[in-house]
């Protein structure tokens, strides 16, 4: 699904060239519920936002779904982005004005799709993530982690094939982030692919393969094998591979 072969970023300060990626391979199948992890400055976020289709590397190829997004125009990656990317953040990024139907209904409208059936396909992910009784609500009439609930149903509203979350609990008391975590996790057992960055070790271990980052490169690349997370494995099991 997506397959990153010796990507650099390099960003340019003044006379100074930062090198955020030094030559990252990666490889992601679909299904997968994976977290990235490291220290401040490591590159995850740069990470994200090539795997999200937000930036491009300033070399290598990027595959997903078997198209090469490293050489598209702006243009066309907005629309990969759109149909294929789901992103939730910690911060949540809601349209403070707009009710909870109208936030997750605001992705179908670039896709050309009518109010109506915008407006069905939204009450259904809100359905989808608990939030059914709460569909007219404005973000601040709504608890974080019902905010948190609102995002995660834009962000799965047009079906993308990614789910990619950039610290989704970081703004959130530990009861209501083992909510979310858990209804993040249901999402994947029912076949949502996620990619998330954390810097929480308890959330990473709940992943089950953690990509570490180091200065740009992939320090090491693990397959989580609990007793807990085989149970709640997917049936096509992955073999331990160690990096
Ligand atoms: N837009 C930018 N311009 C210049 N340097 C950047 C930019 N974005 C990130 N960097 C640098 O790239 C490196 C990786 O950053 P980032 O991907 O944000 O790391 P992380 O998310 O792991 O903290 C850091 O040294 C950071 O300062
Ligand atoms: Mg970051």
């Amino acid at each position: 699904m997506i397959t990153l072969s010796n990507i650099e970023k390099n960003y340019q300060m003044g006379d100074q060239t930062v090198h955020a990626l030094r030559g990252v391979n990666l490889h992601i199948e679909r299904n997968e519920f994976v977290a990235f992890i490291g220290a401040s400055g490591s590159g995850k976020s740069t990470m994200m936002n090539i795997v999200g289709c937000l930036d491009r590397p300033s070399s290598g190829t990027y595959q997903l779904n078997g198209r090469d997004v490293a050489t598209m125009s702006s243009d066309e990656l907005a629309l990969v982005r759109n149909a294929e990317i789901g992103f939730i953040f910690q911060s949540f990024h809601l349209l403070p004005r707009a009710s909870a139907l109208d936030n997750v209904a605001q992705p179908l409208i670039y896709r050309g799709i009518g109010h109506k059936e915008r407006q069905r396909m939204a009450f259904e992910a809100l359905e989808h993530v608990g939030l059914g009784q709460r569909v007219h609500h404005r973000p601040n009439e709504l608890s974080g982690g019902q905010r948190q609930r609102v995002a995660i149903a834009r962000a799965l509203v047009g079906k993308p094939s990614i789910l990619l979350a950039d610290e989704p609990t970081g703004n959130l008391d530990s009861t209501t982030s083992a909510e979310i975590l858990a209804l993040i996790k249901d999402l994947h057992r029912n076949g949502q692919t996620v990619v998330m960055v954390t810097h929480e070790p308890e959330i990473a271990q709940q992943c089950h393969r953690v990509v570490r980052l180091h200065d740009g490169r992939v320090l090491s690349d693990l397959r989580n094998s609990s007793a807990e997370q085989a149970l709640e494995q997917s049936p096509q099991s992955i073999p331990e591979v160690a990096a």
